[in-house]
């Protein structure tokens, strides 16, 4: 990877300093500039160009969600990253739909580093060539569910309420009829007792069900002449079993409630590149699924062999440009390569790892080609090596328990 280039934007001088001497040991990986204003980051980048911003929330004249729409529409690449001292302000809900990531202020140096580094590593695969040569292959690529943009602002909106949710999720019937099918499977183990998307909302959270919302419209949005329906079942029952089983290990691992929730939507998101490929170039697509079982190898390498990209990088790239949030973004992205993603703890990426094999473990005729290879590297600490066979135990409970 070459040295990637980072601008930082803030109007306090001081913070500028201190993120210039905090972050000096990149300097060997990436170049750093500094802006003062929003006026002043477009203007520098406008002379050359950054593949990372990160950028206060609350600035004079510009603030940090105007400045990150003008670079979202100017310079789509660049990732986009906001720090900022409210979660809950009105620009910082602003802020949701332009910026990859979000960072609490103070954020602790280590932490920083971290996001930056696979921010850096993000930015390469996205712009990779093959990638984009890829993408431009495709006539069009799927755009953002309507029912999920107006879901989110509904949630923005302080004044609304678990019924306003509720009501745009029944107004589609077809999606929330299939939502509630869900809801009731013996997963979530309500026994048919969801009569109703606000009950579902009740019961599982707001979080969740928006997840569910997206995945059922994404998958939909496939079911066309040009996607075979089968493949489409297939990669639904597998990615919902991924979904549930990435939930549980992430329970297990930590108590975070929004890394539980991302482990899950990206469960349900993982494999979503297969669909975009499949659909836009079926021919190239059934030559790859054949060199992956005539020759043994991993699906994702026998894409690699077609398209000089798989379905991993053409997801992460379709879930980055619709705005959806980078650690979701990341863990599609590095769900088969979790190993090179950098961070101290496991990861959402890795935990999907571990729920994508065990799925296809539980059901080896799920696999196209041969096995995912777990990299024993994801685990953080020796002992999280063991685990793997408790998880294998747990999810193969919740299936049974799913499928009685
Ligand atoms: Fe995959
Ligand atoms: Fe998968």
């Amino acid at each position: 990877m070459g040295k990637k280039r980072i601008l930082f934007v803030d109007d306090e001088k001081l913070v500028l300093d201190g993120l210039r001497r905090a972050l000096r040991s990149m300097r060997k990986i990436v170049e750093m500039d500094f802006a003062t204003g929003g006026h002043e980051a477009l203007e520098a980048m406008s002379r050359q160009p950054f593949d990372v911003v990160v950028c206060d929330m609350r600035m004079p004249g510009m603030d940090g969600a105007q400045l990150l729409l003008k670079v979202k529409e100017r310079y789509p690449s660049t990732i986009r990253i906001i720090l900022t001292g409210q979660a809950d302000d009105s620009a910082t809900k602003r802020a949701i739909h332009v910026a990859h990531q979000f960072l609490m202020k103070p954020c602790e140096h280590e932490k920083l580093k971290t996001i930056l580094k696979r921010a850096c590593l993000l930015h390469e695969l996205m712009t990779h060539p093959f990638l984009k040569s890829t993408v431009s292959g495709i006539d069009h690529l799927p755009s953002l569910p309507d029912i999920y943009i107006k879901i989110q602002q509904i949630l923005d909106d302080p004044g609304s309420s678990v019924e306003d949710l509720a009501a745009v999720v029944e107004k589609d019937i077809a999606m929330s009829s299939k939502l509630l099918q869900l809801v009731n499977s013996a997963f979530f183990g309500y026994f048919n007792d969801v009569k109703s998307p606000a009950k579902a909302v009740h019961l599982l959270g707001i979080e969740t069900v928006k997840s569910l919302v997206l995945a059922l419209k994404v998958f939909s949005g496939f079911e066309n002449e040009e996607t075979d329906p089968d493949f489409l079942t297939y990669l639904w029952n597998h990615s919902f079993e991924t979904a549930i089983f990435s939930r549980a290990i992430m329970n297990s691992v930590s108590e975070d409630k929004t890394d539980v929730e991302n482990a899950f939507v990206s469960g349900l998101l993982h494999d979503i590149g297969k669909l975009v490929l499949a659909s836009s170039l079926h021919e190239d697509y059934k030559k790859a699924m054949e060199i992956a079982q005539k020759d043994q190898v991993e699906l994702r390498r026998a894409e690699f062999r077609v398209f000089r990209a798989s379905h991993a990088e053409v997801g992460g790239y379709l879930l980055g440009i619709w705005g959806i949030p980078g650690d979701v973004v990341e863990a599609v992205t590095f769900h088969h390569r979790s190993h090179q993603y950098p961070g101290k703890h496991f990861t959402i990426a890795a935990t999907v790892a571990c729920a994508d094999m065990i799925s296809h473990t539980l059901q080896p005729e799920t696999c196209i080609g041969s096995m995912p290879v777990l990299d024993p590297k994801i685990f953080v600490n020796q002992e999280m090596t063991g685990e793997i066979d408790k998880w294998q135990q747990m999810c193969r409970e919740i299936k049974e328990q799913g499928n009685g």
